[in-house]
């Protein structure tokens, strides 16, 4: 039998995927941007942000040059904004420390902000075909399946085992290949609900397809409970304009625009009033709905005022048309209350009236 590495890169110049927007060349800077993009992102829905990043700021010169909020607005539905804040820092550091030629060693592109091991890995090898094994979540699974590997990834003596394992593979030739295999076997056949072992090139030694094991390989996380919040969001509507206000740089929705925000039993009306001087004649509850973070599940109470006209500026608030506010970088539970807003003729609620 053929070594390991040698099936998955013969597998993948025949079966693996090619024409992959970042694909097209071997530039650093965008083959950068798609691995931090695909790093919490499914592929269909990274194709189209990168395509339209990259028409904006086609190399790191032009993300250097940009203002913060104009790259977290092209990110804007992306989700985990902590990665367009970090790439942006990261191209400005590339354009002081190594005068805009974007560096070429894992090491150097793992000290970038928001770079770990295996993202660093992936750009040396597929931009400067170094010899460095990648482990994300799809190639985990892999070699999780293919070693016979038990434990949940996550713990760090099973990690461990799995990069161990993950160098041990590496061929001398056709690195950036077998990297782009490895990816491609894990998100193409080595699936995770219904992996296609018949179509895989190493499924005759692989320890999971023996011992009938692929359904309970890699090991899930130990189930554990999110804790769950609650706010009430809040639609304040004069004339059609709709009031956003900025979220302080740190924390969920760094530096993203999001609605004024109230606790669950709060009084719409009396907070608007005390809190910004604003006056609602009228109020509807909108349908709830929630989003998920790493560390808690939000659930979300929106409530739409429209208010008597009044021509106040607040500080780090916009008065935007809903049309208008969609440009903006708006997370993803926001963007979709204010798309629906931006859809409903007339803006203004029927009932109840204060
Ligand atoms: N996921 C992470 N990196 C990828 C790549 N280069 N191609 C396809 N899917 C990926």
């Amino acid at each position: 039998m053929k070594p390991f590495a040698d099936r998955v890169v013969a597998w993948q110049r025949q079966h693996g995927r090619h024409d992959l927007p970042w694909q097209r060349n071997r530039d650093p800077y965008r083959i950068w941007l798609s691995e931090i993009m695909l790093q919490q992102t499914q592929v269909a829905t990274v194709v189209g942000y990168f395509e339209r990043f990259v028409a904006r700021f086609p190399d790191l010169a032009a993300l250097a040059g940009a203002s913060e909020d104009d790259v977290l607005a092209l990110w804007s539905g992306l989700g985990y904004y902590s990665r367009a804040r970090n790439l942006h820092t990261a191209a400005c550091r590339i354009a002081e420390r190594y005068g805009g030629h974007f560096p070429d060693t894992a090491e150097a592109i793992g000290a970038l902000p928001g770079v770990g091991r295996s993202t660093a890995a992936a750009v040396a090898a597929l931009a400067f075909g170094r010899r460095c094994a990648i482990l994300d979540g799809n190639v985990k699974r892999v070699l999780a399946r293919h070693a016979g590997i038990d434990g949940w990834p996550g713990d760090r003596r099973i990690e461990d085992a799995l990069w161990r394992h993950a160098e041990s593979l590496l061929p001398e030739q056709a690195i950036a290949s077998y990297t782009q295999g490895m990816m491609d076997l894990g998100a193409l056949l080595c699936t995770r609900t219904r992996p296609d072992c018949m179509a895989c090139p190493v499924r005759r030694d692989c320890n999971a397809h023996a011992t009938g094991r692929t359904h309970t390989l890699p090991t899930p996380r130990p189930k554990k409970n999110l804790p769950e919040r609650h706010v009430r969001m809040l639609l304040l509507l004069d004339r059609g304009e709709l009031l956003l206000e900025k979220r302080p740089a740190k924390g969920i929705w760094g530096g993203l625009w999001s609605l004024p925000e109230a606790s669950e039993d709060t009084d719409c009306a009396d907070h608007v009033r005390e809190r910004y001087g604003l006056v609602a004649h009228s109020l509807r509850e909108l349908p709830p709905l929630s989003h998920g973070f790493t560390h808690f599940r939000l659930h979300i109470r929106p409530t739409l005022l429209a208010l008597a006209p009044c021509t106040k500026s607040l500080p780090g608030h916009v008065w935007l048309a809903p049309a208008d506010a969609l440009d903006a970088a708006l997370p993803a539970p926001v963007r979709k209350l204010v798309a629906e807003l931006a859809r409903e003729r007339p803006l203004f609620p029927r009932s109840p009236v204060l």
